[in-house]
């Protein structure tokens, strides 16, 4: 379905994740077929499968703004608002998604929540300074009632894993947020924090997969 939101001609964000896959390679598809679209990749990743599948690429020095992205999402709560990065790509997801017409998001149910938080936060920060950063990122999941721990992540080998910004992520487990807003806005205070995965505001519709067929979700 999220498909029929990509007409020709379009300028169209590439999302990443398992999810997003699926998209780019039907979209891959339509492209073997003659269809017409510029593409910006959200990650490596994705732009490697996009090359494989011709689908034209370009990127944001060369346009700046987008028709639509289309993209996954580890979790959907009221308003659209998302928690993305379990993939490790929320920084340019969210450049990506700020610079479209519209963010469209595709998912099956078990993403559906009532409160934002259950998944762990990512959040990218900058090697300099971890430890500092790592401390106020502490203090805020301390104020804003965090359950759980702050995890740096680690990849496949054991070892820090590092973004294609060359950023570390750091998971934070809040088990539930109450305040979005005010943790964004917190969080981007602390100087070492790069990005977050929190997209308040910038999803405009859901396609969400059930059992009983897919539901479209407008926000
Ligand atoms: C990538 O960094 C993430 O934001 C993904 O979009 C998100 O984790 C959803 O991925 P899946 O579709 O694999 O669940």
């Amino acid at each position: 379905m999220a498909l029929r939101e990509v007409r020709s001609g379009m300028r169209v964000g590439l999302g990443t994740g398992s999810t997003a896959r699926h998209f780019v390679d039907l979209l891959g598809e339509q492209v073997a077929n003659g269809f017409e679209c510029l593409c910006v990749p959200t990650s490596e990743v994705t732009a490697r499968q996009a090359l494989s599948l011709n689908i034209p690429l370009t990127d944001l020095d060369t346009i700046d703004r987008l028709d639509v992205t289309i993209d996954g999402a580890d979790e959907i709560g009221p308003g659209l608002a998302l928690i993305k990065g379990a993939g490790g790509a929320l920084l340019r997801e969210k450049i990506v998604a700020t610079a479209s017409d519209r963010m469209l998001v595709i998912a099956d149910s078990s993403k559906l929540v009532e409160t934002l938080g259950r998944f762990p936060l990512p959040v990218e920060v900058n090697r300099f300074g971890l430890g500092a950063t790592r401390r106020a990122l502490e203090l805020v999941m301390l104020a804003h009632g965090a359950e759980d721990k702050l995890q740096l992540r680690n990849d496949a080998a054991g070892t820090a894993y590092v973004t294609d910004g060359g950023h570390l992520i750091l998971d934070a487990f809040f088990g539930r947020i109450s305040d979005p807003e005010a943790l964004s806005r917190v969080l981007l205070d602390i100087p070492g924090v790069v990005q977050h995965g929190l997209f308040l505001g910038l999803c405009k519709r859901a396609y969400v997969a059930t059992p009983d067929g897919v539901r479209t979700l407008d926000n």
